[in-house]
């Protein structure tokens, strides 16, 4: 392969992985929206629960938090963070419970 043709391909990788990434984030913000986490919730900064990036830092390196994280938004949370519960989300799907807890633990700064 030429070297031009090696650049090339190395861009087009990019820019490829660059739009899945975006396609995610998209989906993400719409299910956060839709989910009404956002309205309690913020990435940088606490509002009536904890910033999601102080989440992900709390739970790094724990590799049960998946786990933690989605049992919290689906049943509720209580007493972790402050004396604010929070109210159970049982509508949501596990599916996408687990897509948002995934998302907050990646919300590092
Ligand atoms: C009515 C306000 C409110 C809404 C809506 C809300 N949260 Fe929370 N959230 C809180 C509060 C308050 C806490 C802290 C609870 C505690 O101290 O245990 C919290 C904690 C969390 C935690 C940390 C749980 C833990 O085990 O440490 C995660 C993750 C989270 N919220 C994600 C979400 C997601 C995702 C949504 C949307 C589906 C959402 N929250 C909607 C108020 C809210």
């Amino acid at each position: 392969m030429s070297m031009n043709k090696k650049i090339l391909t190395a861009a087009l990788l990019l820019i490829g992985l660059g739009s899945a990434q975006a396609d995610d984030g998209k989906e993400l913000t719409q299910l956060l929206q839709a989910s009404g986490c956002m309205s309690c919730h913020s990435v940088s900064e606490k509002i009536v629960g904890p910033a999601f990036k102080d989440i992900a830092i709390k739970n790094a390196g724990d590799g049960d938090a998946v786990a933690t994280l989605s049992q919290s938004i689906k049943n509720g949370s209580r007493g972790k963070w402050g004396r604010t519960p929070m109210p159970p989300h049982s509508s949501l799907t596990n599916e996408n419970i687990a897509k948002l807890a995934a998302w907050v633990l990646n919300q590092k700064p």
